[in-house]
């Protein structure tokens, strides 16, 4: 990704200390932060600083490295975290404990888990080969998305006019992005391409990170209220749908930002075709299907209350919603496999009933 003329990723690390694109910030500061401890990768996750199924499976690697790192040990030798049995155990509870408490940040995207999971086994062989793995899994969790952008790109006639819900971007990711990965290589081979950025209440992942990052690469597009893509689609003015996922299961049901499984209906209606792209790590097999996906609950202040600078840019929290009521906010919904076009990965494109054999 390149802001104001320099390359970035969301999230990299350098030594032992990892480094993030403060999302909650944007679009109205970039400010890059520093997490030191897997603690302050947890609470980077936790409070949505780093946000999007690739990004956090990546902060989730770095995290379980630096948890395997800063594990007591004896003085064997590095290589061996603990050896002597009483050390062993203290050291294989604080990594067990560790890994707790980075999965229970998010329960609802498959990269994390996939992180936790590959950086945990390698750490049981060193915490060299711990961080190795958790470059490994930042590293690929790039290249995939860069392949999705190619794979997705052959779907994308010029001038289409493309609904994404969400942010699925390269702010979701190390790089490049799942559903807008696509979009940016249509756009940089030459093609017309106009973009419709539902706003995605309530954090607003749409109106504040999809647009920003459309802008930043130049691609055409509006922001819409999230009622707006029905009639939208209904009037003939979208071509195709693309979004991200969190989780996908064995069947193809795909979970993904709440809102996504209306518009997967309304596409259906009106014949629009409805893509989801998301690299092969963000399936799991181990679900059967979208009813055992865990569904993120979120705070109801995120509905109750909006975030904005003023005009000198200090950030003010204003209330939203009337006082005295309560709000209820599922983060996720799941997408039955029957509404779904077809599963834009970095193999290729697999149609849902192809998950179970492909992946
Ligand atoms: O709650 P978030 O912002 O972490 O939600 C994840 C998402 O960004 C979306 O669901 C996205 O479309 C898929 S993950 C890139």
């Amino acid at each position: 990704m390149n802001v104001n003329g320099t390359d970035y990723r969301t999230v990299w690390m350098e030594g032992n200390t990892v480094f993030y694109i403060e999302q909650n910030r944007l679009p109205f500061a970039f400010v890059i932060k520093e997490a030191i401890t897997y603690q302050d990768c947890c609470t980077a996750i936790r409070e949505m600083q780093v946000r999007g199924a690739g990004a956090i499976g990546a902060m989730a690697g770095f995290a379980m490295a630096l948890a395997w790192v800063s594990a007591p040990r004896n003085t064997a030798g590095s290589l061996v975290p603990c050896d002597e049995s009483t050390h062993q155990d203290s050291c294989m509870e604080y990594i067990r404990n560790a890994r707790t408490e980075i999965e229970a940040t998010r329960p609802t995207a498959r990269n994390l888990f996939y992180a936790t999971e590959l950086v945990f086994e390698a750490g049981m062989r060193s915490p060299e080969e711990a961080l190795a793995e958790a470059q490994r899994v930042a590293d690929r969790d790039a290249s995939d998305s860069r392949m999705i952008g190619e794979y997705g790109n052959s779907l994308i006639r010029d001038g289409s006019r493309i609904l994404t819900h969400c942010n699925a971007g390269w702010l979701a990711f190390v790089d490049f992005g799942t559903a807008l990965s696509p979009i940016y290589m249509a756009h940089k081979s030459g093609k017309n391409v106009f973009v419709y950025a539902d706003e995605t209440r309530p954090r607003s992942q749409g109106a504040r990170l999809t647009a920003w990052e459309l802008f930043q690469e130049g691609v055409p597009h509006v922001i819409i209220p999230d009622n707006a893509g029905a009639s939208l689609m209904a009037r003939g003015k979208v071509d195709m749908v693309i979004t991200g996922a969190d989780r996908i299961a064995a069947n193809g049901d795909a979970a993904n930002k709440i809102g996504t499984l209306e518009k997967a209906i309304v596409a259906r209606e009106y014949g629009i075709p409805f893509y989801v792209a998301a690299p092969t790590s963000t399936f799991d097999p181990g679900c059967a299907s979208g009813n055992e996906i865990v569904i993120e609950e979120r705070s109801e202040e995120e509905v109750l209350y909006q975030e904005g600078p003023d005009a000198d840019g200090v950030m003010h929290r204003i209330q939203v919603c009337s006082p005295g009521s309560h709000a209820l906010n599922p983060a996720f919904d799941v997408t039955p496999a029957k509404y779904i076009t077809g599963f834009i990965t970095e193999r290729g494109i697999i149609r849902p009933e192809e998950v179970g054999c492909r992946i």
